[in-house]
């Protein structure tokens, strides 16, 4: 590892979400990066040592009042710059270029211009390509030293750069899928124009953070609880690689899960990585919890509570039986970054985490996963070997089967939810879907009742509902059009295999207005 592997390019966020997406494409050219918010002053960035600095978009006009501005300042630092977007125009501004209300605005796909000399940024690429602009104002004419090297009908300077002193800047969105060379443009200025080796990578990335994790933890002792998700996966994984059995691992059996769940962490995980783990069988207690429970804010907060004691209560257990100061979390990158500004969103529905820790169980927090976003724990989770099953797994709510039912939680009723979404997941994974969607919720409407005919025999089942999404954060979603074929085989095991189960139907709802869970 080199000493400029961890040195950031900074991102700086102004405001309008591309950041955090700016960030991960400039990790995916093997760069690390962090995204710092737009009232950082020049004194505190420079105190991050970046090695490069990306300006992000932000509101549609430099003009408007409030606007955000760029300090001069920063273009004598000697770092180089990459304005996008708004960041351009701010750039432009900065340095004596002309930023003006052309009148003809660029939303959506636009053609691209690159002369024969395309520069640095876009020479090689087409002559023309599209790229994904959302501008009002334009850059009419660039700042002393700096060539165009792209232009759009739109936009007279579409892009400029001056690699004299590594500064460039493109007027529209490099980061986002729509501009399908962007990329490379973005390779381009971090590699060639400011001259950053790509070191960023997935075992750089592990060296780093057993190192870190070594320094934190000492020789101290250490404890993580496991979800059977993959934050929590790679977080322990990483930490046992880093500090072997000073780590212990819980589980919590809350009986919400699903079948084969339990399984995996004991057995295959285990396997995988050599964990020292103890899991707590909760189901009783969660079950006489729930019991007579029909409505779903009270089911979550019921679940919430119960999780927590019975975790706090494995702590208290293994800190009578060993020094244990260090307690793993699998907090990830866009968590940190969104929980240091910006107001909250409204409560739709209480998730629940291990929240505060009481008084009596003082811990210090090992968080390995800080710096990370999802695609990189992943990557991460692979180089050490995790099951696939484990790496790959679609988000799945820490309630668990308790909101997949809608209704009273008995036993029954559980094993009857555990058979059908056994089902329709194993079907989902044998036809190649498992990555097309985002998750699908597998819902058993337990009060309700139809007249079915089965065999001979009229039956009076309940229905489950399949809830296939599409979605890139779980804040909006789309209904995934499943093949009718895969419908088919689904509908047809399940009505035979579960005896309680006499219909199946799909539910054809976006996000909003349906939430993704059905409570
Ligand atoms: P909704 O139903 O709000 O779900 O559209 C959005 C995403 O969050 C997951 N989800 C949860 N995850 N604890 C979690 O860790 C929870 O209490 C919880 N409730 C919903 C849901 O599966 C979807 O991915």
């Amino acid at each position: 590892m080199s000493d400029t592997s961890n040195r950031p390019v900074l991102v700086v966020d102004f405001g309008a979400q591309y950041a955090q997406l700016i960030a991960r494409r400039v990790r995916e050219a093997q760069v690390y990066s962090e995204v710092v918010p737009h009232t950082a002053s020049v004194s505190e960035i420079l105190d991050k040592n970046p090695l490069a600095i990306v300006l992000s978009g932000g509101p549609s006009s430099v003009y408007a009042e409030n606007a955000p501005q760029v300090d001069p300042k920063l273009f004598e630092t000697g770092v180089p710059v990459f304005g996008i977007c708004y960041g351009f125009q701010a750039m432009a501004r900065a340095l004596g270029g002309a930023v003006e209300q052309t009148g003809t605005r660029e939303y959506g796909r636009t053609d691209l211009s690159v002369p024969t000399e395309g520069g640095a940024l876009h020479q090689e690429l087409p002559a023309s390509h599209p790229v994904w602009m959302s501008h009002g104002d334009a850059v009419t004419k660039a700042p002393e030293g700096f060539t165009v090297t792209a232009t759009s009908e739109g936009a007279p300077v579409a892009a400029f750069e001056d690699t004299e002193r590594r500064f460039a800047g493109v007027q529209y969105h490099p980061e986002v899928h729509h501009s399908p060379h962007g990329q490379e443009v973005l390779r381009r200025f971090l590699h060639e124009i400011a001259g950053i080796r790509p070191q960023w990578t997935t075992s750089s990335i592990l060296d780093e953070q057993v190192t870190r994790i070594r320094e934190q933890i000492g020789d101290g002792k250490a404890i993580c609880g496991l979800s059977g998700g993959v934050d929590s996966a790679v977080a322990a994984a990483l930490v046992q690689r880093a500090i072997g059995d000073r780590l212990t691992c819980v589980f919590v059996d809350h009986g919400l899960l699903r079948s084969g769940e339990r399984a995996q962490v004991e057995r295959d995980y285990v396997a995988a990585t050599g964990i020292r783990l103890v899991t707590v069988d909760a189901r009783e207690r969660f079950l006489g919890a729930l019991a007579g429970v029909t409505d779903p804010e009270e089911k979550r907060k019921i679940i919430g509570r119960e999780f927590i004691r019975v975790f706090e209560q494995a702590e208290r257990d293994l800190k009578a039986e060993g020094d244990y100061k260090f307690l793993v979390q699998g907090t990830l990158y866009p968590d940190v970054v969104e929980s240091g500004g910006g107001a909250g969103t409204a409560n739709i529905k209480s998730h629940h985490n291990v929240g505060g820790l009481p008084d009596d169980l003082q811990f210090e927090l090992v968080e390995p996963l800080r710096a990370l976003f999802k695609d990189e724990v992943r990557r991460v989770g692979t180089e050490l070997g995790l099951p696939e099953t484990i790496v790959q797994r679609q988000p799945f709510p820490g309630p668990g089967l308790g909101i997949r039912i809608i209704g009273e939680v008995t036993q029954d009723r559980l094993d009857t939810l555990r058979q059908a979404d056994a089902i329709a997941r194993e079907e989902l994974t044998l036809a190649g879907l498992d990555r097309q969607i985002w998750q699908c919720p597998v819902v058993l409407l337990a009060d309700v009742r139809s007249v079915g005919v089965q065999g001979d025999g009229r039956t009076y089942g309940h229905p489950i509902v399949l809830r296939p999404v599409s979605s890139e954060d779980a804040m909006t979603a789309d209904w995934t059009r499943l093949p009718y074929e895969v419908l088919e085989r689904i509908s047809t095991r399940i009505t035979n295999e579960v005896a309680e189960v006499n219909r199946v139907v799909l539910d054809v709802t976006s996000k909003p207005p349906g939430t993704i869970e059905w409570e």
